[in-house]
């Protein structure tokens, strides 16, 4: 008996059934004939592993405009605000709305998030409030959370003791920023502070990194360096590494032969990166985006986050993961069938792997957390940014969504779906 059957749901090239019990995937067949408690038609929709968001500031969010909006857009205004709008911060104001946020996001299939908490405050108020927040909704999404050093480890006062004792409090992942240290020569020393720390605690590693247009900021071949000596390549992650957007190829060619070797992942946030960056440009403007397309071809690992949503470097944004998807289509000219499909996968699989994630994926034995997607195929779900209509977590449904309905001269009309073929 099973406590729910997936009906007629395409799975890679197939339309396949899934069953469930005991919260997780029993079985995966054309059909399945077993008695079930619940039964939903998936219709030929496209059912995918759960969203995962790969980077994320929960302790900044949903303050859009507190105490005043961004008029410039620019990161240095941001920040500007960030320290007025963290003079009132409290644990409650945190709690509430980052578990806001995870409900929007959890609404929307993401049931994996990884967050940075700014550990720059010797009361570790958003890093405790995260903390908290992690515990009360361990049931419906998975959070780790990140030691963020928002104003720098090596030149914030007593950086690299407040970033242990962050770790001793239960953060999971060592965080960095090498770029916004006061010299060259301190941001070196941080990413391999960052490493010493996660060597002694035995903790993954994501450092913002290089997130600038300045073609001199290279601190990446600083933590490519660090992960080969160390061999904690698939354990590491750079975040954002806008500038390698911006440096020369003669540079960028020597610099992917030793990321290729280090196996380190990225993530890119093509959302905010094409709007921060570039600020300082008149014309031509750069997207200011990491190399997403070249990096993908050589096989390194990228995931897409969203970084900020509306907050004070980012006013837009609803936490649904085909939104950077999209972008990224966009921003780094992902427009082949396969480039397109491929976003669809750093959002998911991707990410996946970023985070360290096991029993990830639909098969057969991992647990039954998935998403239905009111669309044929991965290609179609970012054309139309497709609502996730079903979000299962260990065999729970935890959302429903309708997807919208258009009347047109007085017929019903189904537009959405008009037009599309399956890409797979
Ligand atoms: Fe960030």
């Amino acid at each position: 008996m099973y406590q729910l059957i997936l009906r007629g749901a395409r799975l890679g090239d197939e339309v396949l059934d899934v069953g469930i019990e005991d919260g997780r995937v029993g079985s995966i067949a054309a059909r399945i004939d077993e008695r079930t408690e619940r039964e939903i038609e998936a219709g030929g929709r496209l059912v995918s592993p759960p969203f995962i968001e790969s980077h994320v500031h929960l302790d900044t969010t949903l303050t859009a405009g507190e105490p005043r909006w961004n008029e410039s857009g620019t990161l240095f205004e941001g920040i500007q605000i960030w320290s007025e709008r963290k003079k009132s911060l409290t644990r409650e104001d945190v709690v509430a709305r980052a578990t806001q946020l995870l409900r929007w996001q959890a609404a929307q299939g993401v049931l994996h998030v990884r967050t940075h908490a700014d550990v720059t405050d010797p009361e570790f108020t958003g890093l405790m409030a995260l903390l908290e927040v992690k515990e009360k909704v361990r049931d419906w999404v998975d959070v780790q959370i990140v030691a963020f050093p928002q104003e720098g480890m090596m030149s914030f006062p007593k950086g690299v003791e407040l970033m242990e004792e962050a770790l001793t409090l239960g953060a999971d992942v060592v965080g960095g920023i090498p770029h916004y240290e006061h010299t060259r020569e301190m941001g070196v020393l941080s990413v391999k502070e960052s490493f010493r720390l996660a060597e002694k605690h035995d903790r993954p590693i994501d450092i913002h990194c290089d997130e600038t247009d300045d073609p001199h900021s290279r601190f990446l071949e600083v933590m490519a360096a660090e992960a080969i000596r160390s061999g904690m390549g698939p354990r590491v992650t750079a975040s954002h590494t806008t500038a390698f957007g911006s440096y020369d190829n003669a540079y960028a060619f020597k610099l992917m032969g030793f990321l290729v070797k280090s196996g380190i992942n990225f993530v890119a946030n093509p959302l905010i990166n094409i709007t921060l960056q570039g600020r300082y440009d008149t014309y031509p403007k750069r997207r200011g985006i990491t190399r997403v397309k070249e990096l993908w071809q050589n096989g390194l690992n990228v995931s897409l986050g969203y970084d900020d949503i509306m907050d004070p470097w980012y006013p837009m944004g609803t936490g649904g993961m085909l939104q950077p998807a999209h972008m990224a289509v966009h921003a780094c000219h992902m427009t082949s069938r396969k480039e397109v499909t491929a976003c669809f996968d750093m959002v998911t699989e991707n990410a996946a792997r970023t985070l360290g994630l096991k029993d990830y994926g639909i098969a057969e034995g991992n647990p039954a957390s998935f998403v239905l997607v009111d669309a044929p195929d991965r290609w179609d779900a970012i054309r139309r940014l497709a609502p996730a209509t079903l979000v299962v977590k260990d065999g729970e449904v935890i959302a429903e969504t309708r997807p919208p309905e258009t009347r047109l001269m007085g017929e019903t009309v189904d537009f959405q779906r008009e037009g599309t073929e399956e890409a797979g």
